[in-house]
């Protein structure tokens, strides 16, 4: 069984909102919160700043930029990002293999102790096999999921980002060291929003996944510390 430590430590906290709201709820979390998650809607209002101010209380912190451009443009971002303080940082694995080598390099280059770790996105959780087919991709998500996660893994992407559905077929592939981290994930019951793979975060931690990014279900709830230890003790019991 899983100890309320482990269990809150596979939880990165997706911060998508404004500051203030972000260290409202990192303060109301603390002493459980290990991991925050920056994306796009946080790090476009604050920068760099808010990966400093998340590090200052503690916390881990994944850098979700979800770099995806010309692996010049990529290699400075990915160095840019690492020499923020995060501790991890995700790419589109769409990108290809000269893309994340050039992330590598960049990340390589800052020469850190414990260097930021690159994590690959197979495919967004948001979409499904008909979103694939619009934008061209007639495969199966399962293949283009795989496909694309032995490119990132073969490129050197040290993990990857995928949906709750493909994480058993990926922790098969690449055995029980490679960092798989699942966003999709929802509380029985919970709102779905806009993500379409999804499962419960004991199901996801079951299957197979690292880590479990959650955003709404604990950030849009009443009360998130109560919606926190919910999923906490959620993942302790079905271990
Ligand atoms: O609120 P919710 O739990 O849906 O938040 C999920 C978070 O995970 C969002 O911040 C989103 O940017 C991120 N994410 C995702 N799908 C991916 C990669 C990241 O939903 N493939």
């Amino acid at each position: 069984m899983l100890s309320t430590y482990e269990a809150a430590d596979a939880i990165i906290l997706a911060l998508d909102c404004t500051r203030e709201r972000a260290l409202e709820v990192v303060a109301e979390l603390e002493g459980r919160l290990a991991w925050a998650k920056v994306g796009m809607t946080l790090y476009y209002q604050e920068g760099p700043s808010i990966v400093a101010a998340l590090k200052e209380r503690g916390l881990k912190v994944f850098l979700d930029l979800k770099l995806f451009d010309i692996p010049f443009q990529v290699g400075g971002a990915a160095w840019a990002a690492a020499k923020s303080g995060a501790d991890l940082i995700s790419l589109h694995a769409l990108g290809g293999r000269e893309m994340i080598s050039k992330a590598v390099e960049g990340v390589a280059s800052l020469e850190a102790e414990d260097p930021a770790k690159l994590i690959a996105i197979t495919v967004l959780t948001s979409m499904n096999h008909e979103t694939l087919s619009s934008i061209g991709i007639t495969s199966t998500m399962a293949h283009e999921v795989e496909r694309l996660a032995k490119l990132a893994i073969a490129s050197g992407a040290n993990g990857l980002v995928c949906s709750p559905e493909e994480v058993g077929r990926l922790r098969a592939l690449l055995g029980p060291d490679a960092l798989l981290i699942c966003p999709g994930v929802r509380p029985a019951g919970a709102d779905k929003g806009d993500q379409k793979r999804t499962a419960t975060p004991s199901e996801a931690l079951a299957r197979g996944a690292s880590k479990l990014v959650i955003g709404r279900p604990i950030m849009a709830a009443p009360d998130p510390r109560e919606a926190f230890d919910a999923i906490v003790k959620e993942i302790c019991d079905a271990s």
